[in-house]
């Protein structure tokens, strides 16, 4: 025993320093061993039935591999003790049965929980940034982490740091809406929350998809992005430079789109010389699925797998998703021939077995198969699921009839969206993304939310009346009836999500316009001729277009897809057992053909058109509250800053109504005068703060002027001496209070951004 320690090679020794048992085990591996790292294999691929072939481990992994896709997220639906169970196996093989011994990865989807049969469905991503609350959102993932790693799995392949800009895209939904800051705040506190303060227990975190994915030429999933080279880095790149700088994000994913010609999988300027170059990311880069095989079958850049594998490995991807298309043969056969050196494999490989070293794989790869089920959708992990909804849900409008009085006698509950529980979930919630046939965890509907919540002495009618898509006005009539003998219509409509045709939202579903789909204006008119109050519950994926209707309801939450317990939330909000406070991530058009009418475009952006103004129906930052707040005092000091220096922002907020709320407080910029022409305001900072009725708090926020620099007209990030409009409110377009400071001294030219975030108090 002692004779064999001593041989222990020292890769395998944990005392050693990780940078040596890196170099070690890299001097030990053939060419082909290396290959393998930069790879995965689909778990699919090494299974009989349900469990692990040994037999195909044999065959596929006789060289190791880098990662494993999906084995919870496998069309097969393994249980989450049978996902540990392979998992284990798997990492059994090739600890025992290859020559090196070395764990794989294996990754998954977590977008809005763990993509996982009974896994939590937390609410979709664009829920999470309506929260407008990074530490609630830090928790999300830090569930997420316990989960996966409960059933052996080391990388999620999230969060989403697009910024959305044309909410014809489909993928909308998963990201935390419009704008960087907001977003920025957002994924920084999910990377936190999923990798944990120790990555021995966490989860790689994968911020995607590297950049710029969220504004498609004619919102076309895919299609090439036409952007400035300002935007890019100052609004694109900001939540990644965050998630780098900031989070210490260990992986990072491509995106499939080409910007001005170039594809981002095969862009060296963007994944090596800035990713790594000016922003010292780390980790590795991870190709999106089949990104790299695009490069020759989509893009037309290559001209064989080969030529894609060399492209992509010149660029800065280190590993090939979801399997070996082209970093296996392809790429050993370019090695062989010398079309590309080996050095830049081994670059790539080091950089996946750091982060294997760094997880603590080869210590300890297995895990424990009899605990695993008991770590999933717990019933904190579910009352966490409700609290995210419930702060996710926005109020956009309300005549004074929400909360619905709890002693009211009856009430209607209609549309397509009331009653089906898969709707409330988002595109890469396990039960949407693989199609289960039953749910893939408990969720609970609006109408069963609804029922749980009214007394016994109220009716609750319901009536789907129509589809979420179809033309049929069939079910008009009966959903009218019970209109009829109701005191009040909740209507429950939107669209549903899925992936590629199926549903309305989500990837690969993108849409030319943004009204509700098929007769459900149709729906609400007939409703309206009923004379009864309406309550509109949107369930949907991105904003939609509510002209026709906005003026026949009486309230209008926007729900999102609000997750698992989502049918709850809504109800607590309706009958008033939670006063809302989630406020618009992304801008509400009029009308389709405004877009873009994100917040914060330049001046010379908002001129009207023939029909109506360049200005949103809700704008960014938008909700409200059963209560009321005023804001005053507000005070900035110093008024004179050095460009390296700060500033406090102080204001008080008043709860002036008559019940418990949350106020989300809203700092926004602008600078007078500037060399190059800025955004009409930016967000730099922001607090959800909840308020007693009477009571006042004081909130504090210390802003940097180094958040302020901006690419000037060299392209040089500068900090501008100048005066600077402060702007503080309850949503972009609702500004309480105004003030001004001023940069003094000469410009400040920074090599690279270090502080991002306002820091907030409240007292
Ligand atoms: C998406 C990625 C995702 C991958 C695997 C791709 O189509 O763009 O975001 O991680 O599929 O699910």
């Amino acid at each position: 025993m002692s004779s064999q320690q001593s041989s222990k090679p020292p890769y395998l020794d944990p005392n050693l320093p990780i940078e040596y048992r890196v170099k070690d085990l890299l001097s030990r591996m053939t060419l082909e061993e290396k290959i393998a790292q930069l790879s995965s294999v689909d778990v699919s691929k090494l299974l009989d039935g349900r469990k692990f072939s040994v037999e195909k481990a044999r065959e596929l992994l006789k060289h190791g591999v880098g990662q494993i896709t999906r084995v919870s997220g496998s069309r097969i639906g393994l249980t989450p003790r049978e996902a540990a169970e392979v998992a284990n196996a798997i990492q059994r093989f090739l600890r025992e049965e290859t020559r090196l011994g070395i764990p794989a990865i294996v990754h998954e989807e977590c977008l809005a929980g763990f993509m996982a049969f009974n896994a939590t469905s937390f609410p979709q991503a664009i829920n999470l940034a309506s929260t407008w609350n990074p530490q609630l959102v830090e928790r999300v993932a830090e569930v997420i982490r316990r989960q996966m790693r409960a059933v052996g799995a080391h990388q999620g392949l999230a969060p989403v740091l697009d910024i959305a800009r044309d909410p014809r895209w489909g993928r909308t939904e998963e990201t935390y809406g419009e704008d960087p800051y907001l977003a920025a705040s957002i994924g920084v506190a999910y990377i936190r929350g999923l990798q944990g303060s120790d990555i021995r227990y966490g989860v790689v975190a994968t911020p995607k998809h590297f950049v710029a994915h969220g504004v498609p030429e004619g919102g076309r999933n895919l299609a090439p992005v036409h952007v400035s080279p300002r935007e890019l880095r100052e609004v694109f790149m900001f939540p990644f430079e965050a998630a780098v700088k900031c989070a210490g994000a260990l992986s990072l994913m491509n995106a499939y789109h080409d910007i001005d010609g170039i594809p981002c999988a095969a862009s060296r300027e963007l994944l090596t010389d800035i990713l790594r170059g000016e922003w010292g990311f780390q980790g590795y880069v991870v190709s999106d699925y089949g990104a790299i095989r695009m490069l020759k079958t989509f893009h037309l850049v290559a001209y064989d797998e080969r030529d894609a594998a060399i492209q992509a490995l010149e660029a800065g991807i280190d590993v090939e998703l979801p399997d070996r298309l082209c970093y296996g043969d392809p790429l050993l056969q370019a090695v062989r021939e010398g079309l590309v050196s080996e050095e830049l494999v081994d670059i790539a490989v080091a950089r996946v077995l750091r982060v294997k070293f760094l997880l603590g794989l080869f210590e300890d790869p297995y895990v424990d198969v009899d605990r695993a089920p008991s770590l999933f959708d717990t019933e904190e992990d579910r009352s966490l699921a409700l609290q995210v909804a419930r702060e996710s849900i926005i109020l956009l409008k309300n005549d004074g009839i929400l909360p619905i009085p709890r002693d009211i006698r009856s009430i209607a509950v209609v549309g397509p969206n009331a009653a089906s529980t898969r709707c409330l979930l988002g595109d890469y919630s396990y039960t949407v993304h693989v199609r289960t046939a039953v749910d893939a965890v408990r969720i609970v509907s609006v109408l069963d939310g609804i029922k749980s919540r009214v007394p016994s002495s109220c009716s609750v009618y319901y009536a789907m009346g129509c589809d979420v898509s179809s033309t049929s006005k069939e079910g008009f009539d009966e959903a009218i009836a019970i209109a009829e003998k109701s005191d009040v219509v909740v209507a429950v409509l939107g669209e549903t999500s899925g992936l590629f045709g199926s549903g309305l939202s989500g990837e690969g579903n993108d849409r030319v316009d943004l009204r509700l789909p098929g007769v459900q204006e149709e729906f609400v008119e007939a409703l309206h001729s009923v004379g009864k109050p309406i309550i509109l519950v949107l369930v949907n994926g991105r904003p939609l277009i509510l002209d026709r209707i906005v003026d026949k309801c009486q309230a209008i939450i926007e729900a999102w897809f609000p997750g698992e317990e989502g049918g709850n939330a809504i109800a607590d909000i309706l009958f008033g057992y939670y006063n809302p406070a989630g406020r618009l991530p992304i801008s509400i058009p009029k009308e389709t053909g405004q877009i873009p009418v994100y917040y914060s475009r330049r001046p010379s952006s908002f001129r009207s058109y023939i029909s109506m103004d360049a200005k949103p129906l809700y704008p960014f930052g938008h909700g409200l509250s059963y209560t009321s707040f005023s804001y005053r005092d507000l005070e900035i000091s110093p008024s004179r800053i050095q460009p390296n220096g700060y500033v406090e922002v102080k204001l008080r907020i008043e709860n002036t109504g008559t019940r418990l709320g949350e106020e989300v407080v809203q700092l926004y910029i602008r600078k007078d005068t500037p060399s190059v022409s800025r955004p009409v305001k930016e967000l730099k900072g922001f607090k959800r703060i909840p308020v007693n009725v009477g009571e006042v708090k004081t909130v504090r926020f210390k802003l940097w002027a180094e958040q302020l620099a901006f690419y000037d007209r060299r392209m040089k990030l500068t900090v501008e001496p100048g005066v600077y409009t402060v702007m503080v409110g309850s949503s972009s377009e609702d500004i309480r209070l105004t003030g001004k400071f001023e940069i003094v001294g000469t410009a400040r030219i920074l090599d690279s951004r270090r502080i991002f975030f306002s820091h907030v108090d409240v007292m």
